[in-house]
């Protein structure tokens, strides 16, 4: 006999979003095409295409509660507290930053266009506060490190200070992602419309910005015993990922914001591993797991599941963790993502042990086209 058909759940089964309700800056036609006019003479902002891809975010609540880009009474609040205002937990600011020269006319209450490279204007900003973010502490609130080697405190470099804070209205649902097709980068609301179809109640999402390897699927599988079902979602940097984040190497800081974001797609579980989006030596292996005693559970709604650092296990010949494993040291193969890129890089094959053959196969011919 055949399991019954799940049985669809409704909006009101899921996992609420954070602050309570989806944000939708998303315009319709008739605004967008009252804002493209109004824009024509509106001071404009030309976004790098990370804050494009923190505007696409906002704009479809994935950082629900934010409508915009953070004034400085929350930007504070968030290096100083680590939370928002309101006392809702929030680890890493979402500004709109520029060089000086680059706002003049804009104060508050100005509307600014805001613009892609290529010139398309993709939002309005309603403005409500201009003030200067400062730097030196926000490399230690959230990058934990001063040192201009880190990959998220490199990308602070160079840029302007002077922020512009306000909420957006953005023309177009769709964020274009080179080699990722539209249909493969959903909104929080379709996500969380596929979860009520599905019937699923809890999902566990799954972040990586890695080819897939033999502890991630160990870690997926496991996490799903526990939950209805599993929401992969990378990070690849934004060229090629199907959520459209940046990745800020931010660790234990960039852990909760993960957490925040997965929430608003509708998970109610998300895998935290070792040293998640962490870099080089800057976070200990757990410091992501341990960040999360630092938030009230309840308020963060969200719940972390942590697994150990997995390896594979020549004793019992599958995957394991110190918590399974009966091997000496010389007998477990850690994997880790960044060996797994070398590798494919060179175009060599990685040992069956670290990735299914089959997968091996299909990353090192993505890999040759790359
Ligand atoms: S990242 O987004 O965290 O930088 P990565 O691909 O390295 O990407 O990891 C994805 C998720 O799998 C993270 O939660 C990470 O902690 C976890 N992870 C990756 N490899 C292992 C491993 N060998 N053991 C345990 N967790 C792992």
């Amino acid at each position: 006999m055949s399991d019954p058909e799940p049985r669809s759940t409704t909006d009101a089964d899921l996992i609420e979003p954070y602050g309570g309700r989806l944000v939708d800056r998303v315009i319709d036609s008739d605004a967008a095409e009252r804002l493209l006019a109004d824009a024509a003479a509106a001071p404009e902002v030309v976004l790098r295409p990370r804050l494009a891809s923190d505007l696409y975010l906002l704009a479809v609540g994935a950082l629900s509660p934010l409508e915009g880009f953070m004034d400085e009474e929350m930007y504070e609040s968030v290096l100083e507290e680590m939370a928002l205002p309101s006392g809702l937990p929030w680890s890493i600011p979402v500004v709109l930053s520029v060089r000086d020269g680059e706002a003049d006319g804009v104060e508050p209450g100005a509307m600014v266009a805001l613009r892609s490279h290529e010139g398309e204007v993709l939002a309005a900003l309603e403005v409500t506060d201009v003030f200067r973010r400062d730097m030196e502490r926000e490399r230690l609130a959230v990058y934990g490190t001063a040192d201009r080697a880190h990959p998220g405190v490199a990308a602070l470099e160079g840029l302007g200070d002077v922020c512009i804070a306000g909420p957006i209205h953005y023309l177009g649902p769709t964020y274009a992602v080179e080699g990722v097709a539209a249909e493969e980068i959903l909104t929080p609301a379709q996500t969380r419309a596929r979860f009520s179809k599905l019937g699923w109640k809890s999902a566990v999402a799954f972040q990586t910005r890695n080819p897939i390897h033999r502890a991630h699927e160990y870690l997926q599988k496991c996490a799903l015993e526990i939950v209805d079902g599993l929401l992969v979602h990378p990070v690849v940097g934004v060229l090629l990922s199907a959520l459209p984040l940046s990745m800020r190497y931010a660790g234990p800081m960039e852990a909760v914001f993960h957490a925040i974001i997965r929430r608003n797609y509708g998970c109610t579980h998300m895998i935290v591993g070792r040293d998640h989006a962490g870099v080089g030596d800057y976070y200990g292996t757990y410091d992501a797991q341990l960040v999360f005693d630092r938030i009230d559970q309840e308020v963060l709604g969200i719940q972390p599941l942590k697994f150990e650092h997995a390896f594979w296990c020549d004793v019992t010949g599958q995957m394991a963790t110190e918590k399974t494993s009966p091997a000496e040291i010389q007998q477990r193969l850690f994997l880790s993502g960044t060996r797994l890129r070398e590798m494919l890089s060179r175009g060599e094959r990685p040992p069956a042990e670290f990735t299914r053959p089959e997968v091996a196969e299909i990353l090192l011919r993505a890999y040759a086209r790359s």
